[in-house]
C-alpha cells in the first residue's frame, strides 16, 4: 500500500534524487531558516481556534521542535526509504490527534510559500527556483504521504474494527458514497434557485 502510493507520488510530481542533492548543496544557507519556519508554522497554527484546540497546554516548545527537525532533514536532502516512511506514519500518527488533512495541506502550502519568499532573497532567480522546485517536489510527495496514510490509516482502523472483508466494506462505501453524492447535487440544485 505504502509502496504503490510512493511510486505513484515519485512518479507524477516528477521527483528526482537530483532533487535531495540540490537540497544537500544548499543546507549551509537553509539550515539558517529553520527557527524561522517552525515560528511561523506555530503562529499561524495558534492564531486560528480550530488549529489551536489540538494543543495541550505547553505543548508548543516539543512541536516546534518537531517541525525543525523535520524542515531541517528534508533542507539536508536526506530522503530515503526511511525518510518517506516516517511521512507514511506522520498521517497515522496526526488521526488520534485530530489533524485533519485540510489542516496539514494548508500548513504544507504555507511552508513553501515562505520557502519560496527565503529563496528568492538568498538567490538570483534561476538558483532561487532550482532550489525551490526541489523542495516543492519533496514536500509535495511528502503531502501526498501523509494525507494517504492518514486516509487509508482510518480505513483500515474501520475495516478491523467492525470486521468486515475489504471487498463488502468496499462495496458499502460506493452505495453510501453514490447518496452522499445524490444528496449534494439536490443540495446544489436547491441553492442555485435559491439564487
Ligand atoms: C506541513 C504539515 C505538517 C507536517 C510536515 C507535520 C509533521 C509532523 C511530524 C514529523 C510529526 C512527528 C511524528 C513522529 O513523532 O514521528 C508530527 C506530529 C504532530 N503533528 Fe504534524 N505535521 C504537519 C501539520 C500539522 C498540523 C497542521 C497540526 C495541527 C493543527 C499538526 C499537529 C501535530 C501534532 C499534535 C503532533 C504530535 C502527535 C503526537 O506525538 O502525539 N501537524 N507532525
Amino acid at each position: 500500500m505504502f509502496s504503490k502510493v510512493l511510486e505513484s507520488l515519485i512518479e507524477l510530481t516528477g521527483y528526482t534524487p537530483q532533487d535531495a542533492q540540490t537540497l544537500s548543496e544548499t543546507y549551509p544557507i537553509t539550515s539558517q531558516w529553520a527557527d524561522e519556519f517552525a515560528k511561523a508554522f506555530y503562529d499561524v497554527l495558534f492564531a486560528y481556534p480550530p488549529t489551536a484546540a489540538v494543543f495541550r497546554p505547553g505543548e508548543r516548545p516539543a512541536r516546534e521542535q518537531t517541525l525543525k527537525d523535520w524542515y531541517l532533514r528534508v533542507a539536508r536532502g536526506d530522503i530515503d526509504e526511511k525518510f518517506w516512511l516516517w511521512q507514511w506514519r506522520v498521517g497515522l500518527i496526526h488521526i488520534p490527534r485530530r489533524v485533519p488533512n485540510d489542516y496539514m495541506l494548508g500548513m504544507m502550502s504555507r511552508v513553501q510559500q515562505l520557502f519560496l519568499q527565503k529563496c528568492m532573497a538568498a538567490w538570483e532567480p534561476e538558483q532561487a527556483t532550482r532550489v525551490f522546485l526541489a523542495f516543492k517536489r519533496v514536500t509535495d510527495v511528502v503531502a501526498g504521504l501523509i494525507a494517504e496514510g492518514y486516509m487509508r490509516g482510518h480505513q483500515l482502523a474501520m475495516k478491523e474494527l467492525l470486521g468486515f472483508r475489504q471487498e463488502l466494506l468496499d462495496r458499502l462505501m460506493e452505495m453510501e458514497v453514490d447518496t452522499l453524492v445524490e444528496r449534494l447535487m439536490n443540495l446544489s440544485v436547491k441553492s442555485s434557485l435559491l439564487n
